[in-house]
């Protein structure tokens, strides 16, 4: 049955044991492995939202979840509002939770702008300040996918 992430930090006994993020290893198979060693909470991999929002084989290859599979985090990399929420759309219905990337410290992530990229600009970049105020107006202003 699916779990609210806030009831399980507000409500669960004492610690809550999370799985963090981890590129290629924390998908469905792994997340199951875990659960059955009494894991609280997953997350998936980092999902670059810009592709998965392009593309169905995208979306197929990187996300993929199970009745069993919650609660569930899907952490997504991000360097713009649009991308972030329209990715969020194509998973909500799926998912307890998303998360924005604001640590990836490698190279090609800075280059996009993912990740702590974010947070290097933590003064000036509008996606980290904004966010919160623009995802609840675009998600009451787009249709339901
Ligand atoms: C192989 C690998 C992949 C990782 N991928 C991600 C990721 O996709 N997203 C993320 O936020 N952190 C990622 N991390 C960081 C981990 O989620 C975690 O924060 C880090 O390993 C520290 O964990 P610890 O505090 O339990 O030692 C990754 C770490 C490893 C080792």
């Amino acid at each position: 049955m699916s779990q609210s992430v806030l009831d399980l930090l507000e409500n669960g006994n004492g610690y809550v044991k999370v799985c963090a993020p981890m590129v290629r290893y924390s998908k469905l198979n792994f997340r199951q492995l875990v659960r059955s060693h009494n894991v609280d909470l997953c997350f998936t991999p980092m999902i670059i939202a810009d592709s998965f929002i392009k593309s169905s084989k995208a979306r197929n290859n990187e996300f993929s979840t199970s009745p069993e599979d919650t609660p569930l985090v899907v952490q997504f990399a991000s360097n713009n509002h649009d991308d972030f929420v329209r990715a969020t759309q194509y998973v909500a219905p799926h998912c307890n939770g998303v998360d924005l990337n604001c640590g990836c410290p490698q190279r090609w992530a800075i280059k996009e702008g993912y990740g702590c990229a974010l947070l290097s600009k933590q003064r000036t970049h509008p996606l980290l300040f904004s966010l919160p105020r623009t995802i609840t107006r675009i998600l009451y202003e787009l249709p339901s996918m």
